[in-house]
């Protein structure tokens, strides 16, 4: 990618520089119990044993029928894992563990509300909700295997049941996150073709009742002016036998779940036995152009990867208490909090609400009265705490044997944190580095075997191959002090099957900057871009350091600013939008973003709302930017194209760098000026 048609000066560019820390050893009370403390792993998995070591993996799951080709590559890159093979995910999750299980938590739930009880939902419940739901499903929808369902839900065991519900009938869900905008769910409603949107009428959001279901009304005349028409809204009831939106059910079109579902009391549908590589589910996720992206993850090669890799990086236990504090509408609640520990037959905690809710002691009261031992959460929530109650971890008695930091880069002193204050000193800590198209882990230490190193995510997953490249292809060696690309050399089980519907694209992005044979059905001609920037120590521990495309992640969030500016093209005034990501204390990155106006227009704070407005309203409160910038003109180069490196700089204090070539020079000192000038905080709206 060249540098004028991408952002110039992106996440990996801003990030701070490389130090080296020191290391951090677990404790030998956590290696005594640990899942995997077997080093000799690391050669099982080595590239000799290519691809049949992942058999290791699909063996902890239940198969109908054993696969015959571990790896099929004849249609490259979209590789086929466990071909043959057949099984069914809810099956996996739920049914084989009733024999020994029954009465073991699956969910314990627990409400925004502090003075709400907590639902805990037993295996055996969790199988006889799952079956009526699934029931509803194929009778009252009429969904059958291969059939898109778009789910969006809060955090609320309702939402895991309706995935596993999909997921007995080989139905894809495509979960959308709760704190989506309508507009946002009815275009993926209308990408991934649904006829059927489940969804919640409300939920507690910082001491607020939203109404949720108005959502839905927006979504389905989004889907339907892009020709998708939802037959079905269900509508599960935050508080069943009573409705608390205030928006109107539509007639025919309508239906509240909890009524419904009574139909199909004590209902059971038998888990449809489902090929290995039949699509589980599709998750959206933004790219560097145009609109998200379905990234489909298959059934076994999934499956058996997140059972893998929660298994001996999340070292769950039967009797641990494990809580990921994600949110299931993100790849890490699918993984991590639904597929992953369902499938090992654990105990998770779902929590509803904001972690600083009603303050920044509410996670420590949870974790000290449910006992939980395993926590699970992102570095904008980590200095999010930090920030609101530093002291408040020590006023609760809670421990921690494991922590992970998932999502974004995690800056050493916000890592030291962690592991001092709410780790105690004595948590293991596990960095993981990894996306919604991996579908798990690709990059962290194995906590029984490896030491921590701040910031560090650590060495490659048993079976991941990592290598990182210059713009050539030439690899850089570990040790060598630079950055540059981080490429996986090797397919493997949790890989994206592929875009839904744009093969095309997904070819073009993951493999079109690394592959030299276009034809080639020899998976080592196939390096995955996975979009980051990366730095290898000597001693093999890889740094992430940030996107390197037009893709900016803010506080753990993919955000395209190719969506962001199409919102803000919305606004009537608006000529022109360029969006840049900016360091963020809390977030880690911001979008920032720079309009000009159409002739005629003068800047004004109602104009810069409206751009907010826009953003909102387009995507989701999430993709509110840090600073709305109205600016005469935008720097530009000879042809015309927008320097969104000049502005980038700008924004982050940098060095613009040699300006002298752009059309319009000028324009960057009153940029400037206007940015890094007097009293710049004043439009603050994060
Ligand atoms: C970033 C989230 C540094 C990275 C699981 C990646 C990280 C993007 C880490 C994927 C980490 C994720 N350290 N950066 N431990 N984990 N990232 O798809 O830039 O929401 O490409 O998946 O987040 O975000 P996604």
């Amino acid at each position: 990618m060249s540098r004028q048609d991408s952002i110039g000066v992106s996440e990996a560019e801003i990030a701070v520089h490389w130090q080296e820390e020191k290391l951090y050893y677990p404790s030998t009370s956590f290696i005594a119990q640990a899942n995997m403390t077997d080093a000799t792993l690391f050669d099982r998995f080595s590239l000799d044993n290519f691809p049949e070591c992942f058999k290791e993996y699909a063996d902890l799951l239940t198969w109908d029928k054993y696969w015959h080709t571990t790896l099929d590559t004849s249609d490259a890159p979209c590789f086929k894992w466990f071909v043959g093979g057949r099984l069914n995910a809810s099956y996996n999750c739920v049914d084989r563990h009733l024999a020994e299980n029954r009465n073991k938590a699956a969910f314990i739930w627990v409400s925004e509300q502090e003075n709400e009880p907590d639902v805990v939902l037993t295996y055996q419940e969790l199988y006889v909700r799952v079956n009526e739901f699934a029931a509803l499903l194929q009778d009252y929808c009429g969904l059958k295997a291969g059939d898109r369902v778009t789910i969006h839900m809060p955090m609320v065991p309702e939402l895991p049941i309706t995935m596993l519900a999909c997921a007995r009938l080989g139905v894809i869900h495509s979960v959308v996150f709760g704190g989506f905008s309508g507009r946002a769910c009815g275009e993926r409603i209308s990408d991934s073709g649904s006829s059927v949107l489940v969804t919640m009428d409300a939920y507690y959001r910082n001491g607020q009742l939203l109404n949720h279901k108005e959502k839905a009304d927006e979504a389905v005349h989004i889907a339907a002016s892009e020709d998708q028409i939802v037959k079905h809204v269900l509508v599960w009831q935050r508080y069943p036998g009573k409705y608390s939106a205030s928006t109107p059910m539509v007639e025919e079109r309508d239906v509240f779940v909890n009524d419904l579902v009574k139909k199909y009391r004590g209902q059971r549908v038998e888990p449809v036995s489902m090929p290995a590589e039949a699509p589980l589910f599709l998750m959206y996720t933004s790219g560097t152009t145009g609109r998200p992206k379905g990234c489909q993850h298959g059934t076994g090669g999934y499956l058996s990867y997140v059972a893998g890799t929660t298994k001996y990086v999340q070292d769950i236990h039967p009797n641990d208490v494990y809580w990921c504090m994600a949110d299931i509408g993100w790849i890490t609640g699918h993984s991590y909090i639904v597929y992953g520990p369902l499938s090992l037959g654990a105990t998770s905690v779902l929590f509803e609400g904001v972690p600083t809710y009603p303050d920044a002691g509410r996670p420590w009261r949870i974790a000290e009265r449910l006992n939980v031992n395993i926590f699970h959460t992102a570095p904008t929530t980590i200095r999010m705490l930090r920030k609101a109650g530093p002291d408040e971890p020590n006023k609760y008695n809670f421990n921690f044997k494991h922590m992970t930091t998932v999502g974004e880069p995690i800056e050493p002193a916000v890592w030291k944190w962690y592991h001092e204050v709410i780790g105690k000193g004595k948590a293991a800590i596990v960095d993981t580095w990894w996306q919604t198209e991996t579908g798990g882990f690709l990059c962290s230490t194995m906590p029984a075997l490896h030491p921590m190193k701040p910031g560090s995510a650590g060495p490659a997953m048993p079976g991941i191959h990592p290598l990182i490249l210059d713009e050539d292809g030439n690899p850089i060696p570990a040790g060598a002090g630079k950055a540059g690309n981080i490429v996986i050399q090797n397919p493997w089980p949790g890989q994206f099957q592929t875009i839904w519907g744009d093969r095309d694209r997904f070819v073009r992005t993951y493999f079109g900057k690394y592959n030299k044979n276009a034809h080639s059905t020899d998976w080592r001609d196939w390096p995955y871009f996975p979009g980051d920037a990366s730095m290898q120590a000597e001693d093999g521990y890889f740094r992430i350091l940030g996107r390197v495309d037009d893709v900016i992640n803010v506080a753990g969030h993919r955000l395209g600013t190719k969506e962001l500016e199409s919102a803000c093209l919305l606004v009537p005034e608006v000529a022109e939008a360029a969006v840049v990501p900016v360091a963020d204390e809390v977030k880690g990155k911001m979008p920032e973003i720079y309009i000009s106006l159409k002739p005629g227009f003068t800047a004004s704070k109602e104009i810069e709302q409206k751009v907010i407005q826009a953003i909102d309203t387009s995507i989701g409160k999430i993709a509110r930017p840090k600073h709305v910038w109205i600016v005469p003109d935008m720097p530009k180069t000879r042809s015309g194209k927008i320097m969104r490196r000049v502005l980038a700089a700008v924004s982050n204090g940098m060095d613009v760098g040699d300006v002298t070539t752009l059309a319009n020079p000028e324009v960057v000192a009153s940029v400037k000026k206007m940015v890094q000038g007097e009293g710049g905080e004043a439009d603050f709206y994060g």
